[in-house]
């Protein structure tokens, strides 16, 4: 949207962890400097998409306060894991973001789609969308209006909108945040079940940490080599997907492909937990015998 081009985003090498290499984020910075780019931006993740891994936000957010950069947070799901009380000490750092992009239709469970993006500095936010831009047929609505600051018109790209946190506002009045709370929590605590199921099976193995909400595993029986086992898995999320009643994604870290289960469903239930492995397990034995 800003015509950056994909050329001047830097990825940055992760760790066993999934978490970013501060050493290497302050090497990229003094690299691009000494060849007169500018950096002017570090994007941390609360809750990666792949393994709901979260960087250390704390020390990001140092590193973009010493070096003068914008610090913006990817908490589309993570966020959440504020309100939880095993798991909010993973969003540390968070509350120093510049900006923090949040979904509202994901672990929150709203109807599509109510993304949300908060940016601290309210004038930086304006100056972005209106600052000395306005039309001429806005101008005197523009004058009439006593928060210029606060004026949805003023602080993204659309005019015309949908009132679409009018459904935020009346979930969080009619749950609360206790609700949220417990519901959160009961998901973080069903994948920390799963995980010990799947560690406890001599035919399943665990292929990320688990940190939060997410379950990244393979169906391994024992002598199987890597490319068997990826044919394999891959079979098996094709089966499972076949099947209107349920579904497991998928994904590939460091070229491993691998099964990915993640909670945000208020209405799982732990059982739901053992009817996954069991079918994973009974899939994967039913493609081995060539049934
Ligand atoms: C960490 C993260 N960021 C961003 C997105 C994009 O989500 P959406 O387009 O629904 O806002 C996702 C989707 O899964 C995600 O997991």
């Amino acid at each position: 949207m800003l015509g950056l081009g994909n050329e001047s985003l830097r990825k940055i090498p992760t760790d066993d962890n999934c978490m970013i290499k501060l050493r290497d984020l302050e090497n990229a910075i003094q690299e691009d400097r000494e060849q007169d780019y500018h950096p002017f931006c570090v994007i941390g993740c609360a809750g990666t998409t792949n393994s709901g891994s979260f960087d250390d936000l704390e020390a990001l957010a140092d590193i973009a306060e010493r070096e003068d950069m914008w610090f913006h947070v990817d908490g589309a799901f993570g966020a959440w894991v504020k309100l939880s009380d095993t798991h909010r000490h993973l969003v540390r750092g968070m509350e120093r973001a510049d900006s923090l992009a949040v979904d509202f239709h994901k672990w929150m469970n709203m109807p599509y789609g109510i993304g949300c993006t908060l940016v601290r500095d309210r004038l930086a936010h304006f100056s972005t969308f209106v600052y000395g831009h306005e039309a001429e047929y806005l101008k005197s609505a523009f004058e009439l209006s006593e928060d210029q600051l606060s004026n949805p018109h003023n602080l993204a790209l659309p005019l015309s909108r949908n009132f679409s946190s009018l459904k935020v506002y009346m979930l969080l009045r009619a749950y609360g945040r206790k609700k949220y709370s417990r519901l959160i929590q009961q998901n973080l605590d069903q994948i920390n079940y799963l995980a010990k199921l799947i560690e406890g099976d001599d035919e399943l193995e665990l292929t990320a940490p688990v940190v939060s909400n997410v379950v990244c595993f393979r169906f391994k029986p024992i002598n199987s080599d890597e490319t068997e086992t990826e044919k394999l898995n891959r079979l098996i999320s094709a089966e499972i997907n076949k099947n209107a009643f349920w579904m497991i994604s998928d994904t590939s870290i460091n070229d491993k492909y691998m099964l990915r289960a993640c909670n945000v469903n208020h209405r799982t239930k732990t059982t739901d937990m053992d009817f996954l492995v069991r079918e994973v397990k009974e899939i994967g034995h039913r493609l081995l015998n060539g049934v």
